[in-house]
C-alpha cells in the first residue's frame, strides 16, 4: 500500500497526496502581476495529480523581488490574478499554496536566464533598472553581488508589516497554504546567519538576536493567517559553510517556530555562495528527517527527487511527510499521476481513475484496445499499414 499517496491532514486542510509542487520563480510577472502563464503553468500541476502547488517566491514589497519578473502582493490590485490559480488548483483537487519572501541582498537581479547577474545600463535602457538592496548588514552575501544598506528599526518594522499584509491578500486570494521564506540567501535567511549578520542591536549576534526578526514575522503572519489553515517555512537548514548556520541551529529554530504556530518546515539549504556538503540524490534528505526527529514537527523533502521509488521510501519511512519536486515537476507536470501508475498504486481496470475526468475517461477506455494490441513494435506497425494493389 502506498504511503505517497495517503492524503495529509494539516489543521482544517486536507492534501490528497504527499507530493508538492516546489516554489519555482517563472520570472514571468510584469509589476508583480500573474497572467494567464500563470495560471497554465500552474494549472498544468493540479491537472498532474499534486496534493500542493506552492506558487513561486511572491514579493511583499516592490524592493523584496529578486527581479522584475517576480509575482507581488504588495498591492490588492495583485490579488485576481493570484486568485485564478487557487480557484484552478482547487477545481482540479490540488491545494494551492503561496511563498511570500523578501530577497534582501540579493534582490535587484536579471532573470536566471536573461544573465542572473547584477541588472546594468542595457536593462535600465530597456525599463529594468537596478534598485538599492537592503540587508541586515552592510555586507554582501558573497562577492559579485551588490552591497546592501543595513536595515534601519523602520526599515525592519516595514518588512513585518508587509509581510503580514501579503498574508491577509494571499488570504483573500484563496490559498490554503502560505509559506515564509526564510532560506537561499534571501533577507530573512541572511538575517538568521552569521555569515551575513553583523549587527550589533538585538537582531544580531546571538543565535536568539538573530532569530528574532524572522520568529517575529512568524509570529505576526500566524495572528492574521487563519488557525484552520497551515502555516509553512522554508529554510536554509544549512548555509554551507562550517562558519555557518548549522542543522542544529535550524533543529532549534524550528522548534521556536512550532511553538508560535508553524507546521511545517520545508528543509532546503544554501544560498551564500559557499556549499560543504555532499549534494546527490536527495541531499537535503537528511535535514528533513532530523528537524522532523528532533523539533517534532512536520518536514518537507526537496532536492534532486527524481524517481517515484525514492518518492515513495522519503513517506514511508518517515523521513519526511511531504516530497516537493522542482525539476523534475518542470520536466514531467503529471509526475504524480505517473508515480501512481509506476508504482501499482491504482486499479487494475483504471488506471486513469485519478486523472481529470475529460483525459482519464478516455485513457481508461482505451486501455483495453491497448492490451489487446500488445506492446507497439516497428515492424508490426508497417505491416498493419502496408498497402497491397
Ligand atoms: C526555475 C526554478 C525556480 C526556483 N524558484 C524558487 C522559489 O521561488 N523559491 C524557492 O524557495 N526555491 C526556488 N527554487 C528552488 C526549488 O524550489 C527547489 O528547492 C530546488 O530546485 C531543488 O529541488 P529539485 O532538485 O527537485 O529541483 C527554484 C528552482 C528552480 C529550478
Amino acid at each position: 500500500m502506498s504511503k505517497l499517496f495517503e492524503p495529509l491532514t494539516l489543521r482544517g486542510v486536507t492534501l490528497r497526496n504527499r507530493f508538492a509542487l516546489s516554489p519555482m520563480c517563472q520570472y514571468t510577472a510584469k509589476d508583480g502581476y500573474a497572467s494567464d502563464y500563470h495560471t497554465i503553468h500552474y494549472g498544468r500541476f493540479a491537472l498532474g495529480g499534486f496534493g500542493l502547488l506552492m506558487v513561486e517566491a511572491t514579493a511583499v514589497s516592490p524592493e523584496g523581488r529578486i527581479t522584475h519578473g517576480d509575482l507581488g502582493l504588495w498591492d490588492d490590485a495583485h490579488i485576481p490574478g493570484l486568485a485564478r490559480i487557487a480557484a484552478f488548483a482547487k477545481a482540479y483537487g490540488a491545494t494551492p499554496g503561496i511563498q511570500i519572501g523578501h530577497a534582501g541582498p540579493k534582490a535587484s537581479i536579471q532573470r536566471a536566464f536573461e544573465g542572473n547577474g547584477p541588472l546594468n545600463a542595457v536593462d535600465a535602457a530597456r525599463g529594468e533598472p537596478a534598485w538599492p538592496v537592503v540587508s541586515p548588514s552592510a555586507r554582501p552575501v558573497t562577492d559579485g553581488w551588490l552591497v546592501p544598506t543595513a536595515l534601519d528599526a523602520n526599515g525592519i518594522a516595514k518588512v513585518c508589516a508587509d509581510f503580514v499584509a501579503s498574508a491577509r491578500r494571499a488570504l483573500q486570494a484563496g490559498f490554503d497554504v502560505l509559506e515564509l521564506h526564510y532560506a537561499h540567501g534571501f533577507l530573512l535567511n541572511a538575517f538568521l546567519s552569521p555569515l551575513t549578520n553583523d549587527r550589533s542591536d538585538e537582531y544580531g549576534g546571538s543565535f536568539e538576536n538573530r532569530i528574532r526578526l524572522p520568529l517575529r514575522i512568524a509570529r505576526a503572519v500566524r495572528e492574521v493567517w487563519p488557525r484552520d489553515k497551515p502555516l509553512f517555512v522554508r529554510l536554509s537548514a544549512v548555509d554551507g559553510s562550517s562558519s555557518g548556520w548549522t542543522i542544529a541551529d535550524s533543529v532549534a529554530f524550528a522548534e521556536a517556530l512550532k511553538a508560535v504556530g508553524v507546521d511545517v518546515i520545508d528543509c532546503s539549504s544554501g544560498g551564500f555562495g559557499v556549499y560543504e556538503y555532499p549534494s546527490g540524490y536527495g541531499f537535503q534528505l537528511p535535514f528533513a528527517e532530523q528537524i522532523r526527529r528532533e523539533a517534532h514537527i512536520g518536514t518537507m523533502a526537496v532536492g534532486i527527487i527524481v524517481d517515484p521509488r525514492q518518492a515513495e521510501s522519503i513517506i514511508a519511512s518517515g523521513q519526511a511527510d511531504l516530497v516537493a519536486l522542482g525539476h523534475a515537476a518542470l520536466r514531467d507536470p503529471h509526475f504524480p499521476l505517473h508515480a501512481q501508475q509506476t508504482l501499482g498504486a491504482v486499479g487494475p481496470d483504471a488506471a486513469y481513475a485519478d486523472w481529470n475526468v475529460q483525459a482519464g475517461w478516455w485513457l481508461d477506455h482505451r486501455a483495453s484496445k491497448l492490451v489487446q494490441l500488445g506492446p507497439w513494435a516497428p515492424m508490426k506497425d508497417a505491416a498493419a499499414n502496408s498497402h497491397k494493389d
